[in-house]
């Protein structure tokens, strides 16, 4: 099954005005891709690389999160509708970081999921385990549990617009980046995991691996046949570094 590669950059709380200007107009010049190339600014950034990338089509919008809420009395977030005012595409869900050090649970993430996907939006669900979890081998348990929470809200046939990425928690921001194996054999549990309950939406889903990638090691990820892209953090916000990792996904 060919599954259209996916290169996410997530720029985190980073950036400036000028600075995001700087790196749009590098990641501008990006040549011909085969694979989907996102780039997700912090909020109040939207706006501004919205309009910096909409003359050409290379480059597709997405959001770090979004509140479960529809509306309301809830100071300091963001609704799906909002997003779509700014032409989002995908929104990542669940981070680590969002379930670390802002408590979100797998209930709210696949709350989250519901929100987005009514609103249109398309979610990265984010997964992935500990150190301590894989160190006590639980890290395929954490996994599924970590997307069946979202089946449980959304249902199965709901992956056919969600993307999954793979972030092991120890891999993210350390340098240590999970081997491409080590990615391969979590991915391909992820898949076989929703085969046991629809084989073409298994088949469809798109599946990024997260946690230091580096145009240095990211074409041997690309090589493993469940590895349909990557999650880009702190490679993304050097243009150069990062359309070499586009570059490496055809
Ligand atoms: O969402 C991607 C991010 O968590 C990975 O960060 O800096 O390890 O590439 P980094």
């Amino acid at each position: 099954m060919i599954r259209q590669k996916i290169v996410a950059g997530n720029w985190k709380m980073n950036g400036s005005e000028a600075s995001i200007s700087d790196l749009v107009s590098g990641l501008l010049e990006i040549s011909e891709s085969s694979a989907e190339v996102v780039v997700t600014p912090p909020f109040p950034y939207l706006s501004q690389v919205a309009e910096l990338i909409a003359p050409r089509n290379e480059l597709v919008l997405a959001a770090q999160n979004l509140s479960q809420y529809e509306k309301g009395a809830y100071t300091g977030e963001v609704s799906a509708a909002m997003l779509t005012d700014f032409k989002v595409t995908y929104v990542l869900i669940g981070h680590s970081e969002r379930r670390s050090l802002y408590g979100e649970t797998d209930e709210v993430v696949a709350e989250k999921v519901k929100v987005a996907l009514s609103a249109g939006l398309k979610p990265i669900l984010c997964i992935g385990e500990t150190l301590e979890e894989r160190e006590a081998e639980q890290t395929l348990l954490v996994c599924e549990r970590q997307v069946a929470a979202v089946i449980d809200a959304v249902g199965i046939q709901a992956f056919e617009n969600i993307v999954i990425a793979y972030e092991p928690v120890w891999a993210i921001g350390t340098g240590l980046s999970a081997s491409a194996q080590q990615a391969q054999d979590v991915h391909q549990a992820i898949r076989a995991n929703l085969a046991s309950l629809s084989t073409p939406v298994s088949e469809k889903v798109q599946i990024l691996y997260g946690g230091s990638v580096k145009a240095s090691t990211s074409a041997e990820l690309f090589t493993m046949p469940d590895v349909d892209g990557a999650l880009v953090g702190g490679a993304s916000l050097d243009a150069k570094e990062f359309l070499d990792i586009v570059k490496a996904a055809g």
